[in-house]
């Protein structure tokens, strides 16, 4: 049974991460700010995963690692079991990261100038690989709604005519969208009439909520997601970014041959630990998973009830993630991540994913700091 999540020992409560080189936390070390930025958690990761790190700890021998043999297999069983999607573990290759995947898919499927569309506001480095990689960027913004975020189809065809590829996320990240069957079939069919190559970083899949399903691209019975790349990760599940491990799923045979070389000496090994805990949470974290997502979606249902109450915010409900994209634009505040920070609350700036005025939540704490976090938000935005 899951416990009621405002009682679950797992996020009632988390390490002090001062002092541990947390990216979150030193960004405003100096300041009374609450982070509430970067996309890691600050709960511990589940304990089945923490011993699986330790028996390979005790173990003792970190030498140079490639997949070991569980890796594609516990990846496969826990697609099979949780999203219904069969996929030959052959197909998957480890990768110290799904960014690093995605900057490698630019290298190796879209010619040097080439465009590479994407749905805006988006992760920011969707918005800058493109360019590092002497790719374009071509954005297509999604139609914003009370309730949610849709894909302005009319454009999307249009911004594909000239393009060699797609970078899909899915679940999206900052809006929280869980993009249905027909949106990826729509997609899939844009897709196929331009030739282009769907590269879907599905890294958010496993914290979809409500009982929303999550329908992999690449498991849709169509010629496009029958190329297409999948990327994912158990780094934002069960909080291990900074293990460095991720996952691509890759269908063509000479693509994936070609996948580690483009890394061309940049790219390390995975490690071995990242293995070892990636392993532990596909095959043993998901009851721990199903709890963290009752404790998400009552974590989003405190910010949206906040949003409601504070004039001129606006946000559509998440379907998926611990993050919340708000909408300021509303309040008449010039700078609402300045706003903010002012308060004591350390947000994500919505200008970072291409849409000033906005700003993005992450909820994934416990739920106490949650609270005052949203006190904070509601200080930014109702001081003057
Ligand atoms: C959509 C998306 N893709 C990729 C990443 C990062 O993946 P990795 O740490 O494996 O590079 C994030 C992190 O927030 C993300 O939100």
């Amino acid at each position: 049974m899951i416990p009621h999540p405002a009682l679950d020992p797992a996020f009632a409560s988390c390490p002090d991460r001062t002092g541990t080189g947390s990216e979150k936390w030193d960004r405003w070390q100096d300041r009374d700010i609450i982070p509430v930025w970067v996309a890691d958690m600050d709960f511990r990761a589940p304990p089945e995963v923490l011993a699986a790190i330790h028996v390979r700890v005790d173990h003792g021998v970190f030498g140079y690692t490639h997949d070991p043999p569980g890796f594609a297999a516990s990846l496969a069983a826990h697609l099979a079991t949780l999203h219904g999607w069969q996929v030959d573990p052959a197909r998957i290759v480890g990768t110290p990261g799904v960014v690093t995947g995605l900057a490698l898919t630019a290298r190796l499927l879209a010619d040097p100038g080439a465009a590479i569309v994407t749905l805006t506001p988006v992760y920011p480095p969707f918005l800058t690989l493109p360019g590092l990689a002497g790719r374009r960027v071509e954005r297509v913004p999604l139609l914003q709604g009370e309730r949610g975020w849709a894909i302005d189809f009319a454009a999307f065809d249009r911004a594909c005519r000239d393009a060699k590829l797609l970078w899909l996320c899915h679940p999206h990240n900052p809006t929280g969208t869980v993009f249905s069957r027909s949106d990826l079939l729509a997609i899939a069919d844009v897709a196929e009439r331009h030739g282009l190559v769907v590269v879907s970083d599905e890294i958010w899949s496993d914290l979809v909520l409500d009982g929303l399903a999550h329908v992999p691209f690449a498991s849709l019975d169509h010629p496009a997601a029958r190329r297409a790349v999948t990327l994912t990760a158990p780094s934002k599940t069960w909080n291990l970014a900074g293990l460095s491990c991720a996952a691509a799923i890759l269908p063509d045979p000479a693509l994936r041959s070609r996948f580690r070389p483009a890394g061309g000496g940049l790219v390390p090994m995975v490690n071995p630990l990242g293995y070892a805990a990636a392993e532990a949470a596909w095959r043993h974290g998901d009851a721990w998973r199903r709890r963290l997502v009752a404790l998400l979606e009552r974590h989003r249902n405190l910010i949206q009830e906040a949003v409601a109450r504070i004039p001129g915010l606006a946000c559509a409900p998440a379907q998926a993630t611990y993050l919340a994209w708000i909408d300021c634009r509303g309040t008449g505040v010039a700078d609402p991540q300045s706003a903010c920070e002012a308060a004591g609350l350390g947000t994500s700036d919505g200008r970072d994913f291409g849409a000033p005025g906005f700003i993005r939540i992450n909820a994934g704490c416990p739920t106490d700091r949650l609270e005052e976090a949203i006190r904070r938000l509601t200080r930014a935005f109702t001081r003057a």
